[in-house]
Protein backbone atom coordinates (compact mmCIF):
# COMPACT_ATOMS: atom_id res chain seq x y z
CA UNK A 1 0.00 0.00 0.00
CA UNK A 2 1.15 3.68 -0.45
CA UNK A 3 2.40 4.58 2.74
CA UNK A 4 1.02 7.73 3.56
CA UNK A 5 -2.25 6.04 4.05
CA UNK A 6 -1.88 3.94 7.65
CA UNK A 7 -2.57 0.03 6.79
CA UNK A 8 -5.95 -1.26 8.18
CA UNK A 9 -5.82 -4.87 9.37
CA UNK A 10 -9.33 -5.49 11.03
CA UNK A 11 -10.60 -9.01 12.33
CA UNK A 12 -14.67 -9.58 11.68
CA UNK A 13 -15.36 -11.98 14.28
CA UNK A 14 -19.48 -12.53 12.77
CA UNK A 15 -21.19 -14.16 15.20
CA UNK A 16 -18.42 -15.80 17.36
CA UNK A 17 -17.05 -15.85 20.41
CA UNK A 18 -19.45 -14.71 23.05
CA UNK A 19 -18.54 -12.46 26.25
CA UNK A 20 -16.46 -15.34 28.28
CA UNK A 21 -14.43 -16.92 25.17
CA UNK A 22 -13.75 -13.50 23.35
CA UNK A 23 -12.12 -12.33 26.83
CA UNK A 24 -9.76 -15.14 27.31
CA UNK A 25 -9.04 -14.90 23.66
CA UNK A 26 -8.62 -12.01 23.83
CA UNK A 27 -6.06 -11.93 27.04
CA UNK A 28 -4.10 -14.65 24.52
CA UNK A 29 -3.92 -12.15 21.31
CA UNK A 30 -4.12 -8.60 22.62
CA UNK A 31 -0.45 -8.41 23.64
CA UNK A 32 0.92 -9.81 21.05
CA UNK A 33 -0.80 -7.75 18.47
CA UNK A 34 -0.24 -4.58 20.38
CA UNK A 35 3.65 -5.40 20.41
CA UNK A 36 3.10 -5.75 16.73
CA UNK A 37 1.56 -2.00 15.77
CA UNK A 38 3.49 -0.44 18.64
CA UNK A 39 6.36 -1.22 16.68
CA UNK A 40 4.99 -0.12 13.26
CA UNK A 41 3.33 3.11 12.93
CA UNK A 42 2.35 2.23 9.29
CA UNK A 43 0.01 -0.25 10.39
CA UNK A 44 -3.50 -0.34 12.90
CA UNK A 45 -5.15 -3.28 14.13
CA UNK A 46 -8.90 -3.34 14.60
CA UNK A 47 -10.81 -6.18 16.58
CA UNK A 48 -14.59 -6.47 15.62
CA UNK A 49 -16.05 -8.43 18.20
CA UNK A 50 -19.91 -9.16 18.27
CA UNK A 51 -21.47 -6.44 20.28
CA UNK A 52 -22.18 -8.10 23.24
CA UNK A 53 -18.13 -9.05 23.52
CA UNK A 54 -16.99 -5.47 23.12
CA UNK A 55 -17.46 -4.49 26.78
CA UNK A 56 -15.70 -7.71 27.51
CA UNK A 57 -12.60 -6.87 25.35
CA UNK A 58 -12.82 -3.44 26.50
CA UNK A 59 -11.99 -4.49 29.61
CA UNK A 60 -8.90 -6.41 28.81
CA UNK A 61 -7.60 -3.94 26.41
CA UNK A 62 -7.70 -1.03 28.98
CA UNK A 63 -5.75 -3.67 32.04
CA UNK A 64 -2.79 -3.55 29.24
CA UNK A 65 -0.22 -0.63 29.73
CA UNK A 66 -0.07 0.42 26.42
CA UNK A 67 -3.44 0.70 24.22
CA UNK A 68 -2.44 -0.59 20.44
CA UNK A 69 -5.45 -1.91 19.28
CA UNK A 70 -8.75 -0.44 18.62
CA UNK A 71 -11.93 -1.97 18.26
CA UNK A 72 -14.91 -1.91 16.12
CA UNK A 73 -18.70 -2.83 15.78
CA UNK A 74 -19.88 -5.20 13.14
CA UNK A 75 -23.57 -2.83 12.76
CA UNK A 76 -25.57 -0.78 13.76
CA UNK A 77 -29.14 1.25 13.51
CA UNK A 78 -28.60 4.48 11.89
CA UNK A 79 -31.66 6.09 14.58
CA UNK A 80 -30.47 7.63 18.09
CA UNK A 81 -32.71 5.50 20.02
CA UNK A 82 -36.09 4.26 20.68
CA UNK A 83 -38.72 1.56 19.72
CA UNK A 84 -36.10 -0.77 17.45
CA UNK A 85 -36.41 -3.96 18.89
CA UNK A 86 -32.73 -5.70 18.59
CA UNK A 87 -31.07 -2.78 17.24
CA UNK A 88 -27.84 -1.41 18.48
CA UNK A 89 -27.80 2.78 18.31
CA UNK A 90 -24.81 4.76 16.76
CA UNK A 91 -24.15 6.49 20.40
CA UNK A 92 -24.02 3.50 22.26
CA UNK A 93 -21.35 1.59 19.94
CA UNK A 94 -19.51 4.76 20.16
CA UNK A 95 -19.14 4.52 24.33
CA UNK A 96 -17.20 1.26 23.07
CA UNK A 97 -15.44 2.23 19.69
CA UNK A 98 -14.19 4.02 17.27
CA UNK A 99 -15.00 2.09 14.03
CA UNK A 100 -18.15 0.22 12.75
CA UNK A 101 -18.38 -2.50 9.66
CA UNK A 102 -21.79 -1.62 7.39
CA UNK A 103 -22.50 -3.25 4.71
CA UNK A 104 -20.84 -6.53 5.22
CA UNK A 105 -22.53 -8.98 2.39
CA UNK A 106 -23.28 -10.99 4.96
CA UNK A 107 -26.02 -7.86 6.27
CA UNK A 108 -26.41 -7.07 2.68
CA UNK A 109 -27.50 -10.74 1.03
CA UNK A 110 -29.12 -12.26 4.34
CA UNK A 111 -30.31 -9.51 6.16
CA UNK A 112 -31.71 -7.67 2.87
CA UNK A 113 -29.27 -4.25 3.37
CA UNK A 114 -29.68 -2.19 0.45
CA UNK A 115 -26.82 0.51 -0.21
CA UNK A 116 -29.71 3.09 0.42
CA UNK A 117 -29.89 1.91 4.09
CA UNK A 118 -25.89 1.52 4.72
CA UNK A 119 -25.59 5.06 3.32
CA UNK A 120 -27.74 5.98 6.23
CA UNK A 121 -25.72 4.23 8.32
CA UNK A 122 -23.18 5.76 7.27
CA UNK A 123 -24.01 8.97 7.94
CA UNK A 124 -25.19 8.30 10.99
CA UNK A 125 -21.74 6.92 12.31
CA UNK A 126 -19.99 10.45 11.14
CA UNK A 127 -22.80 12.25 13.47
CA UNK A 128 -21.08 9.92 16.15
CA UNK A 129 -17.12 10.39 15.42
CA UNK A 130 -17.23 6.52 14.60
CA UNK A 131 -15.33 5.80 11.25
CA UNK A 132 -16.86 3.43 8.95
CA UNK A 133 -15.85 0.60 7.54
CA UNK A 134 -18.01 -0.29 4.54
CA UNK A 135 -18.06 -3.34 2.60
CA UNK A 136 -18.98 -4.18 -1.29
CA UNK A 137 -18.15 -7.05 -3.76
CA UNK A 138 -20.11 -8.91 -6.49
CA UNK A 139 -21.12 -12.60 -6.11
CA UNK A 140 -20.11 -15.27 -8.18
CA UNK A 141 -22.37 -15.19 -10.59
CA UNK A 142 -21.93 -11.33 -11.55
CA UNK A 143 -18.44 -11.96 -11.49
CA UNK A 144 -18.88 -14.51 -13.79
CA UNK A 145 -20.98 -12.33 -16.06
CA UNK A 146 -18.35 -9.42 -16.19
CA UNK A 147 -20.74 -7.13 -13.94
CA UNK A 148 -18.63 -6.43 -11.05
CA UNK A 149 -18.13 -3.05 -12.23
CA UNK A 150 -20.86 -1.75 -13.00
CA UNK A 151 -22.06 -3.24 -9.58
CA UNK A 152 -19.16 -1.93 -7.45
CA UNK A 153 -19.85 1.57 -8.88
CA UNK A 154 -23.26 1.62 -7.51
CA UNK A 155 -22.40 0.71 -4.66
CA UNK A 156 -19.39 2.96 -4.03
CA UNK A 157 -22.10 5.83 -5.22
CA UNK A 158 -24.86 5.12 -3.39
CA UNK A 159 -23.19 4.07 0.03
CA UNK A 160 -20.93 6.45 0.34
CA UNK A 161 -23.33 9.73 -1.09
CA UNK A 162 -23.78 12.87 0.47
CA UNK A 163 -20.55 12.99 2.21
CA UNK A 164 -18.44 16.17 2.85
CA UNK A 165 -14.91 15.63 1.55
CA UNK A 166 -13.83 15.39 5.18
CA UNK A 167 -15.53 12.65 6.18
CA UNK A 168 -15.06 11.24 2.83
CA UNK A 169 -10.98 11.07 3.54
CA UNK A 170 -12.02 9.03 6.85
CA UNK A 171 -13.69 6.61 5.45
CA UNK A 172 -12.91 2.84 5.05
CA UNK A 173 -14.06 0.46 2.10
CA UNK A 174 -13.40 -3.16 2.08
CA UNK A 175 -14.04 -4.82 -1.36
CA UNK A 176 -14.43 -8.19 -0.69
CA UNK A 177 -15.85 -10.27 -3.12
CA UNK A 178 -18.86 -12.88 -1.86
CA UNK A 179 -17.39 -15.30 -3.39
CA UNK A 180 -13.87 -15.41 -2.12
CA UNK A 181 -15.62 -14.98 1.55
CA UNK A 182 -14.95 -17.91 3.39
CA UNK A 183 -14.13 -20.15 0.53
CA UNK A 184 -10.71 -20.60 0.98
CA UNK A 185 -10.01 -19.21 -2.41
CA UNK A 186 -9.07 -15.35 -1.91
CA UNK A 187 -9.33 -13.59 -5.49
CA UNK A 188 -5.11 -12.90 -6.52
CA UNK A 189 -3.82 -9.70 -5.75
CA UNK A 190 -3.53 -8.18 -8.99
CA UNK A 191 -7.44 -8.59 -9.35
CA UNK A 192 -8.35 -7.26 -6.52
CA UNK A 193 -5.58 -4.38 -6.96
CA UNK A 194 -7.32 -3.55 -10.32
CA UNK A 195 -11.18 -3.28 -8.37
CA UNK A 196 -9.91 -1.31 -5.72
CA UNK A 197 -8.14 0.77 -8.40
CA UNK A 198 -11.41 1.17 -9.60
CA UNK A 199 -13.07 2.17 -6.08
CA UNK A 200 -10.47 4.91 -5.89
CA UNK A 201 -11.33 6.13 -9.77
CA UNK A 202 -14.60 6.56 -8.44
CA UNK A 203 -13.82 7.90 -5.18
CA UNK A 204 -11.86 10.45 -6.97
CA UNK A 205 -15.07 11.64 -9.25
CA UNK A 206 -17.25 11.90 -6.24
CA UNK A 207 -15.23 13.58 -3.86
CA UNK A 208 -11.99 14.73 -5.56
CA UNK A 209 -8.15 13.95 -5.27
CA UNK A 210 -7.56 14.40 -1.55
CA UNK A 211 -10.35 12.26 -0.83
CA UNK A 212 -9.45 9.33 -2.90
CA UNK A 213 -5.62 9.78 -1.93
CA UNK A 214 -6.66 9.30 1.75
CA UNK A 215 -9.13 6.81 1.60
CA UNK A 216 -8.20 3.51 2.90
CA UNK A 217 -9.35 0.23 0.67
CA UNK A 218 -8.99 -3.22 2.06
CA UNK A 219 -9.21 -6.24 0.39
CA UNK A 220 -11.46 -8.94 2.31
CA UNK A 221 -12.36 -12.52 1.18
CA UNK A 222 -10.10 -16.00 2.46
CA UNK A 223 -6.72 -13.81 3.61
CA UNK A 224 -4.78 -15.90 5.65
CA UNK A 225 -0.92 -15.30 7.18
CA UNK A 226 0.34 -16.39 3.97
CA UNK A 227 -1.20 -14.66 1.09
CA UNK A 228 -1.60 -11.22 2.93
CA UNK A 229 2.13 -10.47 2.44
CA UNK A 230 1.36 -9.99 -1.53
CA UNK A 231 -1.94 -8.26 -0.57
CA UNK A 232 -0.45 -5.46 1.45
CA UNK A 233 2.47 -5.31 -1.14
CA UNK A 234 0.60 -4.15 -3.82
CA UNK A 235 0.13 -0.36 -3.92
CA UNK A 236 -3.61 -0.26 -4.66
CA UNK A 237 -4.30 -2.12 -1.37
CA UNK A 238 -4.46 -0.88 2.04
CA UNK A 239 -5.09 -3.69 4.36
CA UNK A 240 -7.45 -6.76 4.83
CA UNK A 241 -11.05 -7.63 6.77
CA UNK A 242 -10.20 -10.39 7.71
CA UNK A 243 -13.10 -13.01 8.65
CA UNK A 244 -11.81 -16.97 9.56
CA UNK A 245 -8.17 -16.21 11.03
CA UNK A 246 -9.28 -13.47 13.23
CA UNK A 247 -10.78 -15.74 15.56
CA UNK A 248 -7.39 -17.85 15.91
CA UNK A 249 -4.04 -17.65 17.00
CA UNK A 250 -2.89 -17.02 13.30
CA UNK A 251 -4.36 -13.52 13.53
CA UNK A 252 -1.12 -12.53 15.21
CA UNK A 253 1.36 -14.33 12.47
CA UNK A 254 -0.92 -12.10 9.89
CA UNK A 255 -0.89 -8.63 10.97
CA UNK A 256 3.39 -9.52 11.88
CA UNK A 257 3.36 -10.86 8.13
CA UNK A 258 1.32 -7.66 7.16
CA UNK A 259 3.63 -5.45 8.70
CA UNK A 260 7.07 -6.96 6.97
CA UNK A 261 5.61 -6.68 3.97
CA UNK A 262 3.41 -3.74 3.69
CA UNK A 263 5.38 -1.63 1.23
P1 LIG B 1 -13.07 -14.63 5.47
O1 LIG B 1 -14.19 -13.48 5.72
O2 LIG B 1 -11.74 -14.02 5.80
O3 LIG B 1 -13.45 -15.73 6.42
O4 LIG B 1 -13.17 -15.02 4.05
C1 LIG B 1 -13.97 -12.16 5.35
C2 LIG B 1 -15.17 -11.32 5.69
O5 LIG B 1 -16.31 -11.78 5.52
O6 LIG B 1 -15.03 -10.17 6.12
Amino acid sequence: MAMERTAIIAGNWKMNLGPKEASSFALEILPSLGQITAKDPHIMSILCPPAISLPAIKEVLDSLPVRHVELGAQNMYFEEKGAFTGEIAPGMVKELCNFVILGHSERRTIFGETNELVNKKVLAAFKHALVPIVCVGENREQYENGETQNLIKDQIRQSLANLTTEQAAQVVIAYEPIWAIGSGQASDAHAAGNVIHYIRHQYHEMYGQKAADAVRILYGGSVNAENIAEFIAHPDIDGALVGGVSIKHDFIELLRNASKFNA
